[in-house]
């Protein structure tokens, strides 16, 4: 193929519209959820999808791009660290007989932009810029490398169909000193570092442009600034492409501008074609392991889709300093900010689908420890209690104080209350090392976030009088009441903590003493003190009652207002809204999962009829107040066999960041929701789950969904799950790795490569 065909392929959107998502025209308002929405993201470079025709509806904010890691305190707004954008590295401009041509939507006749959700760009086609007596017909590309994560790529093609005219193209970074520090801009490299933080930034970048196949030399120069000035003619083809490459350095005084060359010119060499074309099979790779089919459902393919794309766009398996924000890359909501989101609701589909990203995210927390034992030790308390909300060292970032929507100042306590967040993290180590059987992050990393975090509930929890223990003063996932008493989810997920830690102590004794006689030497953990776990798992309150097999949400739940939250159908703001703060505290009404939430997560840690009896009370009390709430009930209801209300929280979780809905996506992609489809899907609707020796599914497909189909890695191993719902049969395939057990249900058969198998689904 020659370079111009290549290049005309490469502007051309992938055809099938399953994979794509557009948007025509120019909707000032909608624009800034349709920036988050088309955002691209490589885990360390996120940029907004702002048209390349416009400005957007904020005229002075650019095409945001961040940068995984780069946090800094703005200094004027407020006191939190929050995610400083760096220069815009897109902006053009054109220029006609000397005068900027300011391109306003309302110039551009027609223009459609696609997110190419296959090969992980953003395009725009068929711009005619309607400039008086010039007619430009535009098509452009960009993305961010899944190659080579430090680089991002532009293309702009225009074809001139009317006009003879001067023009000029100009390139530029825009917002060069928006948050950050110059320490020097030279004519290709801009480096700047963060006022707080001690991090520094730099930006190397080559535009060029070609004319008609010739390349055009540009005709002025400056700071991080190119012109190109020419007659254009009716006829003309220009390109322009601009390489950017990007180092983000930790390391106070050091200069990441040469490394930022070198990185630019092995992209240089690679020239976009070899760039665009590693970054293509990265991301065919990505789709290889981690893309669902769902045939017979298009809705919710589409929304699939655009989760795992962006799910596999958030995480870099080679940055162990960052981890994923509750907006990943896309904007600025929650300042970038690391919650449980992460653990709970995207660790499962990392661990599954891309172990290497899973595990970085992990040692995130890992190398945040020393802040959280800080934090413990400075409330009292032994052991690590983690930071609610996350950055760049681990230290707690939750804002004190924020407006409630009736303008009046509240306390924030989740920083202090919202103690879960220890429990999460270690569930989510622990499922990493049961799924991916990684010894050697358990050994170096996973053990001592076991330990420390088992370490913190045991000095938490209190022995009182009536002989067991109790967990005072905290917030669970429901986070419209504070300052509760013995939160099951909480104490569950805390005394299950304690348990996998006593397992972990036991394994480590048992499989591998040197390292344990180290690790207890460096904790100064001693058999005294795992004796004292034990007895406070042992003792633990949990909130259920035996006879009905309720878990009471927290101590004295029962007795709040009982509200029937039907009556509130069709409600347009949150119910804490609708009843005021105090009596939101004072009923029974829910913001998110809790319960439910720990039913999703531990199931085990229900018995008999308890998984419907807690569904069935919890389930109408929930308002849905977090993003973070529909698609957990989702997952739960499907595993209880309630089909057709799984599929109403799948397609209620998809509208959250695919349809204008009530809940803002202006400030970036809820990327906790998106792992919750994967999530519903894969752990509700084929009801996968885990055991020692292999995989188990209990699949419970939609009417309509004909068939679904997956791939997992386990234990080293990759495997192709298809449940063909119209013949009733679940096909594994094992495509790399050892033989294993594969179940449905109590149906257990051993799976080996190259045999194939089918196993009925069938209900009996
Ligand atoms: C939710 C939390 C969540 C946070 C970030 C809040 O509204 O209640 O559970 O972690 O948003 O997504």
């Amino acid at each position: 193929m020659t370079e111009p065909e290549t290049m005309q392929q490469i502007l051309q959107p992938t055809s099938d519209p399953a994979w794509v998502l557009s948007v025509d025209g120019y909707d000032p308002l909608r624009e800034s959820s349709i920036e988050s929405r088309f955002a691209i993201s490589n885990g360390f470079l996120g940029i907004r999808g702002a048209r390349a025709a416009s400005r957007g509806a904020r005229w002075v904010v650019p095409a945001r791009t961040y940068v995984a890691g780069l946090f800094d305190v703005s200094g004027t707004e407020h006191q939190t660290p929050g995610l400083v954008p760096a220069a815009d590295w897109l902006r053009v401009r054109f220029l006609v007989a000397g005068e900027p041509l300011l391109l306003h939507p309302g110039d551009v006749s027609s223009h459609r932009m696609t997110l190419d959700l296959r090969r992980g760009a953003l395009l725009s086609q068929g711009s005619r810029l309607k400039a008086p007596a010039l007619g430009l017909h535009a098509r452009t590309l960009r993305l961010v490398s899944l190659s080579d994560r430090a680089v991002g790529l532009q293309l702009i093609q225009l074809e001139v169909e009317s006009g003879t005219l001067d023009v000029t193209i100009e390139a530029s970074f825009e917002g060069v000193e928006l948050g950050l520090i110059n320490d020097r801009l030279d004519q290709d490299l801009g480096v700047w570092h963060t006022t707080q933080t001690g991090k520094h930034l730099a930006m190397a970048s080559e535009p060029s442009l070609q004319i008609d196949g010739r390349v055009h030399p540009p005709t002025a120069l400056g700071q991080l600034t190119w012109s190109w000035s020419w007659t254009c003619r009716p006829g003309q083809i220009v390109r322009f492409q601009r390489f950017v490459a990007v180092v983000r350095s930790d390391i106070p005084n050091t200069d990441p501008g040469p490394k930022a060359r070198d990185k630019l010119r092995s992209a240089l060499h690679l020239g976009w074609s070899g760039v665009f074309a590693a970054h293509e099979s990265a991301w065919a790779k990505r789709w290889h392991d981690s893309g669902v089919e769902v045939d017979g459902d298009a809705e919710a393919q589409r929304a699939l889709r655009f989760a795992i794309y962006h799910l596999n766009s958030a995480a870099d398996p080679g940055d162990e300093s960052v981890s994923i924000g509750a907006c990943a890359l896309t904007g600025d909501d929650y300042h970038g900010h690391v919650f449980w989101d992460t653990e709970i609701f995207l660790l499962p589909f990392y661990i599954l689908t891309w172990p290497a990203a899973a595990r970085a995210l992990l040692m995130y927390r890992f190398h945040t420890l020393p802040e959280a034992r800080a934090k413990a030790a400075r409330m009292g308390w032994r052991g690590a209690f983690y930071a609610w909300e996350s950055a760049a060292t681990g230290a707690e970032m939750t804002p004190e104080e924020a407006l409630g929507p009736d303008r009046q100042v509240i306390h924030i306590l989740c920083g202090t209350q919202e103690q879960h967040i220890s429990a999460d993290i270690a569930y989510a180590v622990w499922q990493y090392w049961h799924a991916t059987g990684d010894d050697g992050f358990l050994l170096g990393a996973g053990a001592e976030i076991l330990l420390e975090t088992a370490r913190f509930w045991a000095s938490r929890a209190t022995p009182e009088a009536d002989g067991r223990c109790h967990i005072r003063g905290v917030i669970g996932p429901d986070e419209y009441h504070e300052h509760i008493d013995d939160n099951a989810y909480t104490n569950v997920m805390a005394r299950w903590n304690i348990r996998r830690a006593l397992d972990i102590a036991a394994a480590l004794r048992e499989r591998w003493p040197a390292c344990w006689t180290t690790l207890a030497g460096r904790l100064r953990l001693d058999e005294a003190e795992l004796k004292q776990w034990r007895s406070v798992a042992d003792t633990l309150i949990d909130g259920l009652q035996p006879t009905t097999g309720l878990f009471e949400q927290f101590g004295g739940y029962f007795g709040l207002e009982d509200i029937d939250l039907a009556k509130y159908a069709g409600r347009t703001v949150p119910m804490d809204v609708v009843l005021g703060r105090e009596r939101t505290q004072q009923s029974q009404v829910v913001k998110q999962a809790d319960v439910v939430a720990l039913l999703g997560l531990l199931p085990e840690e229900f018995k008999g009829d308890a998984p419907a009896v807690n569904f069935r009370y919890y389930e109408p009390r929930c308002s849905h107040g977090s993003s973070l709430s529909p698609a957990m009930h989702g997952l739960v209801a499907a595993r209880l066999g309630d089909t057709e209300m799984a599929l109403r929280f799948f397609h209620r979780t998809a509208d959250i960041d695919l349809a204008d809905t009530r809940v803002a996506t202006d400030g970036g992609i809820h990327i906790a929701a998106l792992g919750g489809i994967w999530m519903l899907t894969v752990l509700g609707i084929a009801g996968l789950s885990l055991r020692d020796d292999g995989i188990d599914i209990d699949p419970h497909l939609p009417a309509d969904w004909h068939s679904l189909a997956f791939r997992v890695q386990w234990r080293g191993r990759c495997l192709k799950i298809s449940i063909d719902q119209d013949r009733q049969i679940a096909e594994p395939t094992l495509e790399a790795g050892e033989p294993m057990m594969f179940s449905v249900r109590s149906s257990r058969h051993e799976l080996r490569q190259g045999a194939g198998l089918q196993v009925s689904t069938a209900h009996p």
